[in-house]
């Protein structure tokens, strides 16, 4: 197949197989895909499908409605209601489609990663590594157990003041910025029972989300040197996923200052105190921990000024200014107009790390869990070839917007090869 050309650089290329993805891997030829990078439905609503009785009765709206949400799926989303990740059907397809020696990379939520681990080895990859993406910007979604009490036991608590909490938001690759306040209560337990229980919780401040890292195993008989001559897979590509002295992706011990003979290497008081014999100049070796957070609405909404508009209380389902639309409920969906509907979008400089990681450059990388399309905006800024299937209808148009955005940024970058 002839490939187009922008000056003399070779055009990423880009499918999106709409539908089940069980269905439409079956397109995809065996040993054809260099690596897999996804973010599956986490099912979070399992708690009460796995666990409650068969008949019993469906949960209750009760009085934020978070529970019946739960059970429907993360954000009520149908998507996440099933239990596609935890079966061995995708992972099959992925196993048969990848190339011998390919990586995958499967993200997970904390209280599900197992089950999709197990998924993945019984799908026969070798389990190679847990990745962490570090955010810690999450909100705890803990029950208070003193204000319980006092609700259950009728008794009003009395309002000693309050706080102002700031949700802060940093500077991406398209410059989006800002911040939200809120206002918090501070009440003081009304009976000696909710006194006694003050300062309990139920849950920790997620701070982090896990990934899988697996191999399909490499060709029978041949050793990695052999696998990656033949097929171009089964190693990792370190020297391009080298953190850089400074970069705030590493959030480990800093070396201070960094020369090797009269040149200097790093970000000044930084890197002070690196023995010079045993640094790279490329930067320190990957860790299986990556530090960024999570994508600004600027970063989402890229690509997307054509498509109509709701509100952050449409997105949601929520009513308007009730708790689940505030910063602190963790849902950052107060902006008042909402293109990338999205619930799960994930930062695209971790995915442009993660494919350069398991992937040749120029390689093909399949993303059975397009969502939004975070997977093919990295991969064709960073000149991958991009395979991706996704169920729901509601975010086709989103993710062609947001591809059709990374062509641009793609072409900008390159501009210069294109004149000679
Ligand atoms: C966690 S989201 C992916 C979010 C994505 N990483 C992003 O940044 O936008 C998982 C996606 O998988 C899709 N999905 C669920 N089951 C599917 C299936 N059987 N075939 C294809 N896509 C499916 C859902 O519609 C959802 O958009």
């Amino acid at each position: 197949m002839e490939r187009k050309l922008y000056g003399d650089m070779i055009i990423p290329e880009f499918k999106l197989l709409k539908g089940d993805c069980l269905e439409t891997l079956k397109q995809l030829e065996d040993n054809s895909i260099d690596a897999v990078l996804c973010d599956p439905p986490y099912h979070l609503q399992s708690i009460v499908k796995r666990f409650s009785a068969e008949d019993a009765k469906e949960s209750q709206y009760g009085k934020d409605g978070l529970f019946q949400r739960a059970s429907k799926g993360f954000m009520g989303k149908s998507w996440d209601g099933g239990d596609i990740a935890f079966r061995t059907d995708v992972w099959r397809e992925c196993y048969r489609v990848l190339k011998p020696g390919g990586h995958l990379v499967a993200f997970g939520g904390t209280r599900t990663i197992h089950r999709i681990t197990c998924a993945i080895e019984d799908s026969g990859f070798e389990i190679r590594d847990m990745i962490s993406w570090l955010y810690f910007s999450g909100f705890p979604k803990s029950h208070d157990v003193s204000k319980g009490i006092d609700r259950h036991l009728g008794a009003e608590r009395e309002v000693v003041g309050d706080y102002q909490k700031r949700e802060s938001w940093g500077k991406d690759f398209v410059g989006g910025t800002g911040y939200e306040d809120t206002s918090i209560n501070i009440t003081k337990p009304a009976t000696p029972q909710a006194a006694q229980w003050e300062g309990w919780g139920t849950a920790l401040k997620p701070s982090y989300e896990p990934a899988i890292l697996a191999r399909k195993p490499l060709e029978k008989g041949l050793t990695v040197a052999q696998n990656v001559l033949k097929w171009g897979t089964g190693g990792l590509n370190i020297d391009k996923s080298r953190f850089r002295y400074g970069d705030s992706c590493w959030v480990g011990p800093n070396e201070k200052d960094i020369s090797i003979g009269s040149g200097k290497i790093g970000y000044g008081s930084q890197c002070r105190g690196l023995n010079p014999g045993t640094i790279n100049p490329y930067g320190r070796w990957p860790a299986n921990i990556y530090q960024c957070p999570k994508p600004s609405r600027a970063e989402k909404e890229a690509g997307l000024e054509h498509l109509p508009s709701i509100t952050g209380a449409e997105a949601t389902g929520r009513e308007e200014g009730s708790a689940g639309l505030t910063p602190r409920a963790g849902a950052g969906r107060s902006a008042a107009e909402i293109r990338n509907t999205h619930p799960t979008v994930k930062p695209v400089r971790l995915f442009s790390w993660l494919a350069n990681l398991i992937c040749r450059p120029g390689g093909i990388i399949l993303d059975p869990f397009l969502g939004s399309g975070t997977t093919a905006v990295a991969g064709i800024l960073e000149g991958f070839d991009i395979v991706g299937c996704e169920l729901t209808p509601e975010y086709w148009p989103i993710i062609e917007g947001r591809v059709s955005w990374a062509y641009d940024a793609w072409k900008d970058k390159h501009r210069q090869y294109k004149l000679f």
